[in-house]
């Protein structure tokens, strides 16, 4: 068996309920807090109103910076950041989705440091350092695993690139999953959001640094993903199935902090730097199943355990047989959760492939896939999934 190394510094509270303990989580960290969110929506106004509420009867003072967008851009973390530093803030809340608790890193980072939070990004010399705010993840959604990541994926507009903060400073010191606050996030994004999480455990199952743990995780949370998504996204407020959904994301969160994601995730996140318009999760169920055609022959046990998974019949089969079935089996179960699309009806044109191809080999994520695409390859999965 594969020798490992574990750490978990992020506290996880889970349940039903949670919520109501940010106050005395957050007063460990201070008593000035900034909360980061999207757009104030009627529900998300009402959430503040609790989270202010159970933050004010902690003695903590609270700002509230509403202008993260899916996909943030380094323009909304510098604003975040900026307002972090007015408001003299010792720590920063995350609240919402993976773009919401991200960008509450990168402003923690942006906070607290010269320059933007662009000049922090993973393969740069200088990384976050101690100074960096500590995080507290308020997640309302199952999918990003950011919670209990070290990882802020941030957008540079004017270069149509998407690019990450990668660096334990960044790491959540508390993470909060309430389920609760997860019973009205609308179909089509727990559709997303939901596929997000079963790539993270899919992915990590194939990454070079998986291991027994993450292995355990990743097969529990993909159970958890094919059981309880459709359930959520038939009935939004079945807590039993929100909660399923919530665990599956942790744990697939657990299992990227460990491992990491490959070639899906680096296409996607090349597709959402050029299309920002495109979500993350969209953006993987587009090219999932070229990915698994092209990938499938070369993880054969890990797609067979997949596709038997997906289509219990395949139980008897050999790994080879299993295996095959695999991409069809995916797409089959892409489509029953609503998010079947192509990269032609998400606004990409076809004489911008090429440079869709090349942007996709930026991130090292290609390289960690069981069959490594060269660039022609490359252009292939591009053009399948257009
Ligand atoms: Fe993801």
């Amino acid at each position: 068996m594969q020798s490992f190394n574990w750490n978990l510094p992020t506290e996880i509270r889970f349940g039903s309920g949670k919520l109501a303990e940010a106050g005395a989580v957050c007063r460990r960290f201070g008593t000035r807090c900034l909360v980061v969110s999207t757009a104030t929506t009627p529900w998300l106004h009402a959430l503040l109103e609790r989270v202010q509420g159970i933050l004010s009867t902690a003695g903590i003072a609270m700002t509230h910076f509403d202008g993260i967008r899916a996909n943030p851009t380094t323009e909304q973390i510098t604003a975040g950041a900026a307002l972090a530093r007015r408001f003299r803030a010792e720590m920063v809340l995350g609240l919402g989705g993976g773009s919401s608790m991200d960008a509450a890193k990168a402003i923690a980072v942006e906070a607290t440091h010269p320059g933007s939070s662009w000049d922090y990004l993973w393969f740069r010399e200088t990384q976050p350092t101690e100074q960096t705010l500590p995080v507290v993840a308020l997640t309302t959604t199952s999918g990003t695993g950011s919670q209990v990541t070290q990882v802020a994926v941030v957008t540079k507009a004017d270069e149509r690139c998407k690019s990450a903060i990668y660096n334990d400073m960044i790491l959540p010191r508390v993470a909060i999953v309430d389920p609760e606050l997860m019973c009205s996030v609308p179909r089509r994004m727990t559709a997303f959001t939901g596929f997000d999480a079963f790539t993270h455990a899919f992915e990590s199952s194939l990454h070079p640094g998986c291991h027994g743990l993450i292995d355990m995780m990743a097969r529990e949370a993909i159970s958890l993903v094919l059981h309880w998504l459709p359930k959520a996204l038939d009935h939004g407020d079945d807590i039993e199935a929100r909660s399923g959904m919530a665990l599956a994301d942790t744990l697939a969160g657990l299992c990227i902090r460990s491992a990491g994601v490959t070639l899906p995730h680096g296409m996607a996140m090349a597709i959402g730097g050029m299309y920002p318009g495109v979500a993350h999760g969209q953006a993987l169920a587009i090219v999932y199943p070229a990915f698994a055609a092209f990938t499938a022959d070369a993880a054969p046990a890990r797609f067979a355990w997949l596709a038997r998974q997906l289509d219990p019949s395949l139980h008897g089969a050999a790994d080879a047989v299993a295996a095959a079935r695999s991409a069809s089996l995916i797409n089959d179960f892409i489509v029953r959760i609503g998010i079947s699309d192509k990269l032609s009806n998400v606004g990409v044109p076809r004489d911008e492939l090429d440079s869709l191809a090349a942007a996709c080999m930026v991130l090292s994520d290609y390289k960690n896939n069981p069959r490594v695409a060269t660039a022609e390859e490359m252009r292939a999965l591009v053009l399948r999934s257009w």
